[in-house]
């Protein structure tokens, strides 16, 4: 039977060969609004190789790409970069079907693989500086832990240059064009931002260090091939450098407020508390829980000097879209915060020094302005106090901002 799935060339003897997941729209809590791409290549040479497999239903697409180029027993060598199983659920019915020589991947990552699929099979290890030859093709390994599991590793290909980087420099972004110089740039930037945002924030510090010493690896980069989204084959100092920033949390003269509200005191105290900012000359960026995804907040903060929450007091509690956005926002741990928190109540009024002790406590935020507390509907004076927070946020922002650029 015909198949309308075939590989794409991206150098002399690399090919890609993922899938495409077009209907994704939740990726373990990521609103994936242009569903994604599981890529996998495929290495020719007089041993073929294998780099990463697809998500498991999406095996036969793969192996329909894979079998457009050559007959998939030839593949003598499988290379798994990360276990988590957008990438490797598919990798035991291939292992079924085909029979390597080796299947390679990072020490922790053949503990992963094993701890993932219970087998015994015997999984080749390597570490950073290790180079192999495997056939007449040449791969040096990188390990890239906590990038953004223990296991994740780059391979670089001698030769063609090209960097396999696993879930590193990738977005959720699927279509059939391959490569970044193919999409519109605001595109390209914004999944970049949301990828790193919701994914690699909190392992800053390492990426810090990994942009920092990427160069002096000796590795002439030519194209940097992740495993999801597009490849890079041209400015790939762009998407290093994007990175350079985000990892040392380059902010703009930005603050996010959040908020959820049951009779939209709470709204009228965000719209007060952006004019604030606004007025101190800071860009505010309003978003009701009602409709914005917590993973588009994510995005939101990882370029935002500040971030404002409201909440009413619910059964004593936080409201729960507040609570759900706080709880991811704890996890991804955006460094030289600052914060507050505000929000309408009834008769007791615990969400926001709630939100303070998150704040300050687990984001190690600094609060510039006290908590605004207003019961049932705020007053004139009260959405004076909240536009006064907005202000004094404004004005820690712009003390705070190392460079003195207004971006
Ligand atoms: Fe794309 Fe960490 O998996």
């Amino acid at each position: 039977m015909d198949t309308p799935f075939t590989a794409r060339r991206i150098t002399e003897n690399v090919w890609w060969v993922g899938a495409i997941d077009w209907d994704l729209r939740n990726f373990h809590g990521y609103l994936t609004s242009r569903g994604t791409t599981y890529n996998a290549y495929l290495i020719l040479g007089s041993e073929p190789i294998l780099v990463d497999t697809v998500r498991a239903p999406f095996y036969g697409e793969m192996i329909e790409r894979i079998r457009s180029v050559i007959d998939p027993t030839r593949i003598r060598h499988v290379i798994s970069c990360h276990a988590e199983m957008d990438h490797s659920g598919a990798l035991p019915r291939l292992l079924q079907e085909i029979t390597p020589t080796s299947v390679i991947a990072s020490t922790p990552g053949a503990k992963a693989l094993r701890e993932h699929f219970h087998w015994d099979r015997e999984v080749q290890e390597v570490k950073t500086g290790e180079r192999l030859e495997l056939g007449d093709r040449f791969l040096r390994f990188v390990e890239t832990r906590m990038l953004h599991w223990p296991d994740s590793m780059f391979a670089f290909l001698e030769g063609d240059d090209v960097l396999f980087s696993n879930d590193a420099f990738g977005m959720h972004v699927a279509g059939s064009e391959r490569f970044a110089d193919e999409l519109p740039d605001d595109l390209l930037r914004h999944e970049a931002a949301k990828y790193y945002g919701n994914i690699l924030m909190p392992f800053s510090r390492l990426v810090q260090r990994l942009t920092d010493q990427l160069p002096g690896m000796g590795l002439p980069i030519q194209v940097i091939a992740p495993d999801h989204g597009p490849l890079w084959r041209r400015d790939t100092d762009r998407i290093l450098d994007w990175y350079a920033r985000w990892a040392r949390r380059e902010t703009r003269n930005k603050a996010v407020v959040i908020y959820d509200s049951m009779w939209k005191s709470t709204t009228l105290m965000a719209r007060a508390i952006g004019e604030g900012l606004s007025l101190g000359g800071t860009k505010p960026k309003l978003m009701s829980l009602d409709g914005s995804h917590r993973s588009d907040v994510a995005t939101e903060v990882l370029e935002a000097a500040g971030l404002l929450v409201g909440s009413p007091t619910m059964n004593g509690q936080l409201y729960p879209t507040i609570a759900d956005a706080m709880t991811y926002l704890k996890g991804l741990r955006p460094a030289n915060l600052l914060g507050g928190a505000f929000g309408s109540y009834g008769w007791s009024g615990e969400a926001v020094p709630q939100i303070e002790a998150i704040l300050t406590n687990e984001m190690k935020a600094r609060l510039p302005a006290p908590g605004v507390r207003v019961r049932y509907v705020p007053t004139d004076e009260d959405l004076a106090t909240c536009r006064e927070m907005g202000a004094a946020m404004s004005a820690a922002i712009h003390e705070n901002r190392k460079d003195g650029e207004d971006r």
